[in-house]
């Protein structure tokens, strides 16, 4: 289907040969201030209605030009369409609306959580990931996705740390820069290609306590160093459209922050995009206790350069009285109008509104080459953390395997918190894809042992109060304890699939404890006592803190939520059909109290252990950031600065040797140190380049990087990027807080 013809020389906004801002502005000066505002007002298509519902709810606001965009439940190309219809032909002016969806890990073809794809250390492999969602997003009628998050992992109690990259700025960066291109491509408005939206801008991943929505304390420097750089990056990827945040910056709702939005993002980068604000993060301005009314949230909002309202239609119900009134300048909604309609016509929405129905994307089976990059994300993905006397990898003859555990054949576990349109008959579990490794695949037990989270069943008292089922469950897990530790005994291997359930991920899923769920630490503890080895692979939207598992179990991989190909992914890893590669992306707390726990600390006055640990405890994780085994060893040589010369800067220089018996892939890092900057304090160390290679066994490489002022420097307080002559530690290591610095005199 193709746009109504118009006569585009009367309309020259409908005519697809003039520059975008030129048809943006001849729009802009036909609107009302009321269809202004339409195009600044976004709803939801609530999930619950059928499409006669939705319809019969939205074609009259549609109609009048009320709303520029819908966030989409599961309703497909054609309430799309139906809904576009509307807009292109029955509003004044025709424009179109905008579908948008949080399209995070995967449309239907789902990929492992965003933490764990980055654990991957390839950016490109993102970039693939991405692009494919954005495929199948647009052939929906999606062409607006809520994603990359930009946000930073340094607190594992927080249930969104599953959506981001990780704790590390450097790394962030790449991996958002890389999402953008997937989503969007080099044109956003190809027919397989979406907007792209930079969230949550600002600071949210720094929610005081781990919890969510709440207020953050950091202080501009380190807003400056840590938490902006991914969003720049992806304004420099062009990215057209970003969300502000729940969280306050500095006492001010991120919605409602001046100086996040338009100092930073506009005056600062440059962004010509759209800033959307979370779901009803406008109202939750009266709230905080921030705005007094709806009213004044909508003006603090739009003032500050929040141009789109997400859910609470108070730009739309009181900015008009507001403008009428001389509180709010017209000429603000014109900047705000003007920036959601050059995405529009940048994302082609204008020129081709319509999506092809013909293509369901549900009916058909998912190509060969889509599943096999949804593998190949779960093998890059997954961290193996621990392998006793190389008990991985398993030899395909095995005889009585038992798997034990309630990730073992579940399918809704391995979608994640946010599962697009995946759907759970797309799943291959773990049981099946170590069942078509196996020679025999009957030699398989599996077993659940206990419920992924003990209190998922409950009751309802007569007073209305929901409380655990515990008759219903202990029935239930005792009988599986029983049966657990019986296959156990009967096996020569136990693979245990263990973790935390999905729902406790995500938004509005931080949790306290950083353990297995429900009674899995019991049903591990069980089964070690049959002295079985057991290999634990776990599932889980942020890295827990499993003491106990990592010292019983003979290996340990952790697979995050792996997606439709888990099951594959993770057998092609047990049986060697694959070698691990992944390295965390964040690091993994020995116990809840230690976090937020991350690499790039600082080094304090004090820095000896005596001073700076706790009394109890290494202030240590158990796991450093860029860590992971795999099935072979690799040795470094001593880093070698090699002195700049008239042409090249200074180069960092290391080889790198297979010392074991398999091919792998080594993923070096580059670390630097400024030894003192009086700008601000800097970090103990931090990630400045990164380089994957593969190495046959006895086979060496060299490496290098060259020590650039863009390795080197650091955002300062102020917003510039400093670079200091001066001393500085440099070091090439296969995970950080590791490896022996050189020194680097920079002039
Ligand atoms: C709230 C979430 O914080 C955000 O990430 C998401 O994109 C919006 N809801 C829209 O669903």
């Amino acid at each position: 289907m193709t746009a109504p013809a118009n006569p585009s020389e009367a309309m020259p906004y409908r005519n697809a040969n003039l520059a975008v801002d030129v048809r943006v502005e001849d729009l802009l000066a036909r609107m009302t201030i009321e269809e202004k505002l339409g195009q600044l007002n976004q709803n939801a298509v609530d999930r619950s209605l059928t499409s006669e519902q939705a319809l019969e709810t939205w074609s009259g606001p549609v109609k009048a030009g009320k709303i520029g965009s819908f966030i989409v439940g599961p309703s497909g190309p054609a309430l799309h369409n139906r809904l576009q219809r509307i807009a292109l032909e029955e509003s004044r002016l025709g424009i179109p609306v905008s579908f948008g969806y949080d399209v995070i890990h995967g449309y239907r073809v789902i990929f492992p959580i965003t933490l764990g794809l980055a654990c991957a250390w390839e950016p490109a492999l993102l970039e693939r990931a991405q692009s494919l969602a954005a495929r199948e997003a647009r052939r929906s009628g999606v062409d607006w996705i809520f994603a990359p998050m930009c946000d930073l992992a340094r607190d594992a109690r927080w249930g969104r740390v599953a959506e981001t990259c990780g704790e590390d700025p450097y790394l962030n960066s790449l991996c958002t820069a890389a999402q953008v291109k997937g989503f969007q491509g080099s044109n956003p408005a190809a027919a397989d290609r979406t907007a792209a939206c930079l969230k949550h801008f600002v600071a949210y991943g720094a929610v005081t306590g781990g919890r969510d929505y709440n207020h953050t304390e950091v202080p501009e420097s380190i807003l400056r160093q840590s938490h902006l750089p991914p969003f720049h990056a992806g304004v420099k990827a062009g990215a057209l459209t970003v969300m502000s945040a729940f969280n306050t910056i500095d006492g001010i709702p991120a919605a409602a922050s001046h100086h996040a939005l338009t100092e930073i993002l506009r005056d600062e980068w440059g962004f010509k995009g759209f800033v959307v604000s979370d779901w009803g993060a406008i109202d939750e301005m009266v709230k905080w206790g921030y705005a007094k009314h709806g009213g004044e949230a909508a003006r603090l909002g739009i003032e500050a350069g929040n141009d789109m309202d997400m859910i609470s239609g108070h730009y739309l119900n009181t900015l008009p009285a507001q403008i009428q009134d001389g509180l709010v300048d017209q000429k603000t909604i014109d900047t705000a109008t003007r920036n959601v309609l050059r995405v529009k016509f940048q994302t082609g929405l204008f020129d081709r509104p319509y999506t092809d129905e013909s293509v369901n994307a549900f009916a058909e089976p998912i190509a060969q080459a889509d599943l096999d990059l949804a593998r190949e994300c779960v093998v890059r993905s997954t961290v193996l953390l621990k392998n006793s006397e190389d008990v991985l990898p398993l030899s395909k003859n095995l005889t009585k395997v038992a798997l034990i555990g309630p990730f073992g054949a579940d399918r809704r576990e391995m979608l994640g918190s946010w599962m697009g349109y995946g759907r759970t008959e797309d799943v291959v579990t773990l049981a099946e894809g170590i069942a078509a490794k196996l020679a025999d695949p009957a030699q398989l037990r599996v077993v659940l042992g206990c419920n992924v989270n003990s209190t998922s069943r409950t009751i309802t008292l007569t007073d209305g109060t929901i409380v655990p089922d515990e008759n219903a469950e202990q029935a239930d897990e005792l009988q599986e304890l029983d049966k657990a530790t019986q296959a156990a005994q009967e096996a020569d291997i136990v693979i245990m699939a263990l973790g935390e359930p999905c729902g406790w991920t995500g938004e509005c899923a931080s949790r306290s404890s950083l353990g297995l769920t429900g009674r899995q630490q019991e049903l591990f503890d069980a089964v070690t006592l049959t002295g079985k080895p057991i290999i634990a692979v776990v599932f889980s939207g942020r890295p827990l803190s499993l003491p106990v598992v990592l010292e019983k179990s003979a290996a340990v991989l952790f697979a995050w939520q792996p997606g439709i190909q888990a099951g594959n992914g993770v057998a092609d890893l047990l049986f060697g059909d694959a070698f691990p590669s992944g390295r965390l992306t964040a690091s993994v707390a020995r116990e809840v109290s230690q976090v937020p726990v991350y690499y790039n600390r600082y080094k304090t006055g004090r820095p000896s252990p005596l001073s700076t640990d706790y009394r109890d405890l290494t202030r240590n994780p158990q796991f450093w950031f860029g860590y992971g085994l795999t099935y072979t060893t690799f040795a470094y040589s001593p880093v070698e600065i090699v002195p700049a010369t008239k042409e090249h800067p200074a180069t960092a220089r290391a080889s790198i040797t297979n010392t074991g018996k398999h091919e792998g892939h080594e993923v070096a890092q580059l670390y630097i140190r400024q030894l003192a900057c009086s700008h601000a304090v800097r970090p103990e160390q931090e990630l400045r380049g990164f380089q994957r290679i593969g190495l046959r066994p006895g086979e060496t490489a060299e490496i290098t990087f060259p020590l650039t002022g863009e390795v080197l420097g650091y955002w300062g307080r102020e917003g510039k990027w400093h670079i200091d002559a001066g001393d500085y530690h440099i070091w090439i290591a296969p995970q950080a807080q590791s490896g022996d610095p050189e020194l680097l005199c920079f002039h």
